[in-house]
């Protein structure tokens, strides 16, 4: 399966009542949403049929996210009506809109992507779903700072070793799809700042110059799971129920067992 034909199933699977998306392109990946969404690229060309109601951004994700308010857009809350056919407390109330299903696919780069991450994470809650494109680079060249191959990961696969030895309440899922592979993470919690908190060690730690060096695991796959695999688990009901009931972060103590048994 390929990062389309993934992404579009995980909208049918999580049935997201918003997205955001970091890097659009020619808005293949965007052209799969079907609800209120927020787009950002500097340098978008779309040439594909947009089926969303669509805030698209012209900008750097850094400066975008340093907008006083930026994702307006989906603040149902001014119009009681969409909120409610929502089914969303947050959005009929008129609450800061918190992100559903994200997806981070912009400036190829480590630190771009941890901030993409922690900008986005602020914006979200324990229910969401924040999706990494080109986390599983094939080969060392394609895993380059300086880029100079066709199909680019650059090293945002060190995120998820991020993550992993950082943020261990986050469950982070490796998959294998083609040709580089995702990342999805659940359990966001925007009131974490260990990230923004030791942003400029990790970036003396991870950035390193050309070669990278990329683990077996991540070149071999050895941790990645298939689509199939996480699309087809049984967690998901339970999860959008925890979300559209915006319970609270227990919650997530009593489902992220059930995430993992898929990883
Ligand atoms: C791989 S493409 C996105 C592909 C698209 N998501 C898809 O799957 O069809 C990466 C995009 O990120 C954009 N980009 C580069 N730097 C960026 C930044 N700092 N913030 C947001 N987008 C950026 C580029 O202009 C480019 O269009």
């Amino acid at each position: 399966m390929d990062r389309h034909g993934f992404l579009r199933r995980l909208h049918q699977v999580y049935r997201p009542r918003n997205y955001l998306e970091i890097g659009v392109n020619d808005g293949r990946s965007l052209a799969l949403s079907r609800v209120p969404s927020v787009a950002i690229d500097p340098a978008f060309k779309v040439v594909k049929s947009i089926s969303c109601d669509v805030h698209l951004v012209k900008a750097t994700s850094d400066s975008f996210f340093a907008r006083k308010d930026p994702l307006l857009h989906l603040r149902t809350g001014r119009n009681p009506f969409r909120a409610l056919a929502r089914r969303d407390p947050l959005a009929v109330l008129g609450g800061d809109p918190k992100l559903e299903l994200s997806f981070i696919d912009g400036m190829h780069l480590f630190e771009f992507a941890l901030r993409d991450f922690i900008n986005v994470e602020r914006h979200s809650r324990w229910s969401s779903v924040i999706v990494f494109d080109d986390m599983l680079p094939r080969n060392v060249d394609e895993a380059a700072r300086d880029r100079h191959t066709g199909a680019w990961t650059g090293d945002v696969f060190k995120v998820a070793q991020v993550l992993r030895r950082l943020r261990p309440d986050l469950v982070v899922v490796e998959v294998d799809t083609s040709p580089t592979g995702v990342v999805v993470v659940f359990g966001a919690d925007p009131d974490s700042k260990v990230l923004p908190e030791r942003y400029d060690d990790i970036e003396k730690e991870y950035i390193k110059p050309d070669p990278q060096e990329v683990p077996d695991e991540v070149l071999l796959r050895k941790n990645a799971v298939q689509p199939e695999a996480l699309l087809d688990a049984p967690f998901w009901p339970a999860l959008i129920r925890a979300r559209n009931l915006n319970r609270g972060r227990s919650a997530f103590t009593a489902l992220r067992g059930r995430i993992e048994e898929v990883s």
